[in-house]
């Protein structure tokens, strides 16, 4: 068995402008979802997974992210008193449910770059990324977890998608592994193609599992695609040297950093909870209604 999988990196530290105005003052990775922080959800699906040290790459102006998994003492005790001992829980819970650590990424030169900065906190061990904007529901964080522990390889979330959407996603060819469901072997990665140039309409989705020998790889990536040092180009090289896996999945991501997409999850993740399910779904079904959309 390969060594475990321990520590999750998440990269965080992009400008959001697919979200102005919201993200001008606020990070996006702080955009509410019912009532918890995009953030929260990512960091949830890592410390479910068995990953409970976290370093999140974060940039100047983005302290609340800090704040949110920090102790927050006045608002505990203020809770305590007027007996809302659960929600005081809650806000404690928040800076104990992983080890929680930040550093700064000074300037945005890339995906690459952004997980490079990780390679001090890491060290000599395998680890995964999660990226900070997606959210992720359903299994594929820990089958990526299971087919690291039975290959020993890097392994990346892999999601079809229509081809002429391909040109906004890194991009894999790869064929499947025998005997292995929903394991694929990878040949070819490029990020952005052009739909003309794209080996395929496998898209990379936000979620990878590293040996640690990408950092040597990210350390000798030059600029890519937008100028960028891009992770992409890393694992491309990093594929002559090991073998790099791909987990495939159907469903169950949102890219909270793009509207539509944000809208999607504030749904879905509002229909998955008890407290709220049957009013919201009442008001589904008359807004629905209303607007004589069936
Ligand atoms: C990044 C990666 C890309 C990947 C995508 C998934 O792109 O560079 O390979 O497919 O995330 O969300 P970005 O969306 O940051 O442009």
């Amino acid at each position: 068995m390969p060594a475990p999988v321990r520590k999750a990196v998440i990269p965080a530290a992009g400008l959001g402008t697919r979200f102005l105005p919201f993200s001008k003052a606020v990070p996006k990775e702080m955009l509410p979802v019912v009532d918890r922080p995009v953030i929260q959800y990512v960091i949830e699906e890592a410390v479910e997974a068995g990953l409970d040290d976290i370093l999140i790459i974060t940039s100047r102006h983005k302290k609340v992210m800090e704040d949110h998994f920090d102790r927050h003492p006045e608002l505990e005790a203020a809770l305590e008193a007027k007996g809302k001992t659960a929600e005081a829980e809650m806000v404690k819970d928040l800076s104990s449910m992983a080890k929680i650590h930040f550093v700064r990424q000074g300037e945005a030169l890339g995906l690459g770059h952004a997980i490079g900065m990780a390679r001090e906190h890491v060290g000599d061990e395998p680890f995964a990324v999660l990226l900070g904007d997606d959210i992720m529901r359903g299994p594929v964080l820990q089958g990526m977890v299971d087919t690291y522990n039975e290959h020993g390889s890097s392994v990346v979330a892999l999601m079809e998608v229509e081809p002429e959407n391909i040109s906004n996603y890194g991009c894999a060819a790869a064929a499947p592994v025998d005997g292995a469901a929903n394991t694929v072997k990878i040949s070819e990665l490029v990020e952005k193609p052009d739909v003309e140039d794209a080996p395929s309409n496998l898209a990379v989705m936000g979620r990878y599992l590293f040996t640690p020998t990408i950092f040597e790889e990210i350390a000798a990536t030059k600029p890519g695609v937008g100028g960028e040092i891009q992770i992409t180009d890393a694992m491309a090289s990093l594929m002559g040297r090991e073998d790099m896996l791909g987990f495939t999945f159907t469903e169950g991501r949102y890219d909270s950093g793009k509207k539509i997409d944000y809208l999607r999850a504030v749904v879905d993740m509002a229909l998955q909870r008890e407290d709220l399910a049957e009013e919201f779904r009442q008001i589904l079904i008359d807004t629905v209604k209303r607007e004589g959309l069936v």
